[in-house]
């Protein structure tokens, strides 16, 4: 839909249109044949680039937008919590605020995907009781692997935190959070790993940003994924999905006072000097 009083036929979202299906018609305004709509994008970018928001598509209008002019956050800003942001690892028990909860899932799930098919998934626990109940099943699992002498070997590792676990109650898996998230997506998909991976990198600087602690959870997603595979499919994730990765959060417990130092950053200069020089066998 395209609002005639504000359009100014500039054109911008004809040029733009990544699937390359916009044009401007006989009457100067831009439209998409009929045919060629199935092979729109869905990413939204008419409406996005359109500078008098005259573009409405798939039922979103521009006034449901943010404006975007000076409205990105500074960057400094943006450094320090990419810097600053840490791995947390000891939580307060308490639940997050749903509404909170909500907006996190929300706003990572506006992360890219591969020809923009948004079909990550975000399994969630969210309650401290369900992640008790689930900690309680995968080490009582694990426990059974491990007086079976069943561990996968190269997982044997595991033995040390079910041990930890049985005799200290310290949870070194789960972290005691009070919050799990798995991001999965149909294996067919054109990247499901990196629209997972990009999904969670989003939630997890967010979460950072709104003062909550995340841990990117390999240890948790060997477990339920790779060594009780039952884990997965206990939380519903379908088969045909691929388990991108486990992140657990909630209200941290712990107040890191400074960042710390990594760079700089490991860079290779490809194609340095003349393409000549390059040795062709
Ligand atoms: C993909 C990935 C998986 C990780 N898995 C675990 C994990 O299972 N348990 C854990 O305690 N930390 C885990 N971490 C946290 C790393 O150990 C941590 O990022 C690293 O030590 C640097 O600390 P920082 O995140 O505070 O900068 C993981 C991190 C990443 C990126």
């Amino acid at each position: 839909m395209v609002n005639r009083q504000t359009c100014t036929h500039c054109g911008e979202c004809v040029i733009d249109c990544p699937a390359r299906i916009i044009s401007l018609g006989e009457d100067g305004y831009p439209t998409i044949a009929s045919e060629k709509e199935g092979t729109c994008y869905r990413c939204q970018h008419c409406l996005a680039i359109c500078p008098t928001g005259s573009v409405s598509i798939l039922g979103q209008h521009a006034s449901g937008s943010r404006p975007l002019k000076g409205a990105f956050p500074d960057p400094d800003a943006l450094e320090t919590l990419i810097r600053g942001r840490r791995s947390v690892r000891r939580f307060k028990p308490e639940n997050l605020d749903p509404v909170l909860f909500q907006k996190l899932l929300d706003v990572a799930w506006q992360a890219p995907t591969g020809v923009n098919s948004r079909q990550v998934r975000f399994t969630v626990l969210d309650s401290h009781e369900k992640v008790v109940h689930l900690r309680d099943e995968v080490m009582a699992g694990l426990l059974r692997l491990v007086n079976n002498n069943a561990l996968p070997e190269r997982m044997g590792y595991f033995a040390n935190f079910v041990s930890i676990w049985e005799k200290h109650r310290v949870d070194i898996i789960f972290r005691d959070a009070p919050h799990l998230l798995i991001a999965s997506a149909p294996q067919h998909l054109a990247s499901p790993m990196q629209d997972c991976m990009i999904a969670l990198a989003s939630f997890d600087l967010f979460a950072q940003a709104n003062g909550v602690g995340t841990l990117w959870n390999g240890l948790a997603k060997w477990a339920m994924n790779d060594i009780l595979p039952e884990t997965r499919r206990r939380l519903g994730i379908p088969d045909d999905h691929l388990f991108g990765y486990a992140m657990v959060f909630g209200k941290p417990a712990v107040h890191y006072a400074r960042t710390v130092e990594h760079g700089p950053a490991l860079v290779y200069r490809a194609m340095e000097g003349s393409v000549s020089d390059v040795p062709v066998d």
